[in-house]
C-alpha cells in the first residue's frame, strides 16, 4: 500500500491518501517525508523489529518532546498488505508496537504538528 499525506497551508487540515496516484486537490500540497530543517534524531522513526515479527517504533531516536504546542499527531505504518494509524496526544509517548505479518516494504510514518512529516523504512 502507498500513503500519501497532502495539507491545506491555510486551514492546517490533512489529507490522507491511501495507494493515489497525482491527487490534485485545491489548496493541497503533498508533504515531502525528511524535507522539514529540524532536529533529524527527534524526528526519524526509530525501528527495532523484535521476535516474531513484533516491530517497535519509537519517534525518533532521541525522543520527541509532547507538549501541548509541540508534538507527534500520529504515527503510521504501512506494508504491502495494512495501513495502521496510532493518534497521539500531548502528554503520550510518541511510540507504538505493532505485530506485522510480513516485514516486506514496510514503511514508518510520523507527523510532527511543528515539523511536518518524517520517515522511515524497515
Ligand atoms: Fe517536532
Amino acid at each position: 500500500m502507498k500513503l500519501d499525506i497532502y495539507i491545506n497551508k491555510e486551514t492546517n487540515n490533512i489529507m490522507e491518501v491511501i495507494d493515489g496516484n497525482n491527487i490534485n486537490c485545491e489548496g493541497y500540497e503533498k508533504l515531502i517525508p525528511n524535507t522539514v530543517d529540524a532536529a533529524k534524531e527527534k524526528h526519524v522513526p526509530y525501528l527495532s523489529l523484535q521476535d516474531d515479527n513484533i516491530l517497535f517504533v519509537q519517534v525518533g531516536s532521541v525522543e520527541h518532546p509532547m507538549d501541548e504546542n509541540h508534538y507527534i499527531n500520529a504515527i503510521y505504518v504501512v506494508s504491502d498488505d495494512m495501513l495502521y494509524k496510532k493518534v497521539l496526544k500531548p502528554g503520550e509517548k510518541p511510540e507504538l508496537t505493532i505485530k506485522l505479518n510480513n516485514t516486506s516494504n514496510v514503511e514508518v510514518f510520523a507527523y510532527c504538528n511543528l515539523h511536518g512529516l518524517w520517515k522511515a523504512s524497515l
